[in-house]
């Protein structure tokens, strides 16, 4: 590289890769309410989780799924976080019901290319509500005969699930509030936020 680029990249408005100290562009909007995870926590906490899978999965690298659209933001952080050669699959789901919560009847939008058979997979996961879509996901992956399968969901909202979710990895158990950010939308709003806030604008019939 040469020596005028490397500068350029680490001019200041850069510092620390991010774009920190940049005016904060979500600032004002009367729709957001409180940081739930800052930034700086997040990135933390998936560095963590990324060492965790690393130290479980040496000699038999994991499959990463993840659920479209939410998790994208969380599994490219979590794949970069993990030290072993991951493959990296996705897939979409729709679930009936209102913009903000779930009926628990969940249909697959977009499936899997991969092969599930024989393969460690790890479904990545960006929030955990009622659990209903996890219950779905995890019988119609189980019955694709993994030789594994464990969820790293980034975030579990306390007091929601009915019954007990059987989850490896969480990232963080936050309150039941609506929240984006970090990949999390609401009418595909605010997916870009660098941190998680709960959201307090009207919910969007859909
Ligand atoms: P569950 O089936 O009730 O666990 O809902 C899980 C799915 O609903 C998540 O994967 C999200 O796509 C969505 N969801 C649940 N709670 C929230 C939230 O607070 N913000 C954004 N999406 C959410
Ligand atoms: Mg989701």
């Amino acid at each position: 590289m040469s020596a005028a680029v490397a500068e350029d990249l680490s001019s200041p408005w850069r510092a620390g890769g991010r774009s920190t100290g940049a005016v904060d562009p979500w600032a004002d909007d009367p729709d957001l309410g409180e940081i739930v995870v800052a930034e700086d926590v997040l990135d933390k906490r998936v560095s963590q989780l990324g060492d965790e899978i690393t130290a479980d999965y040496g000699g038999r690298p994991p499959l990463l799924v993840g659920v479209l659209k939410g998790a994208f933001v969380f599994m490219s952080d979590l794949a970069r976080a993990i030290r072993l050669p991951v493959e990296v699959d996705v897939m979409a789901v729709a679930s009936y019901g209102s913009a903000t919560t779930t009926s628990g009847v969940v249909r697959i939008v977009k499936d899997l290319d991969s092969d599930l058979t024989g393969r460690h997979v790890v479904v990545v996961e960006d929030i955990v509500d009622s659990g209903l879509t996890l219950s779905y996901l995890r019988r119609s992956l189980l019955a694709r005969q993994p030789a594994s399968l464990e969820v790293c969901a980034l975030l579990v909202k306390e007091g929601r699930q009915p019954s007990k979710l059987d989850l490896r990895y969480v990232g963080f158990h936050v309150p039941p509030d609506f929240v984006v950010g970090y990949g999390l939308d609401v009418a595909e709003r605010y997916r870009n936020l660098p941190d998680v806030r709960v959201y307090r604008g009207p919910v969007p019939v859909d």
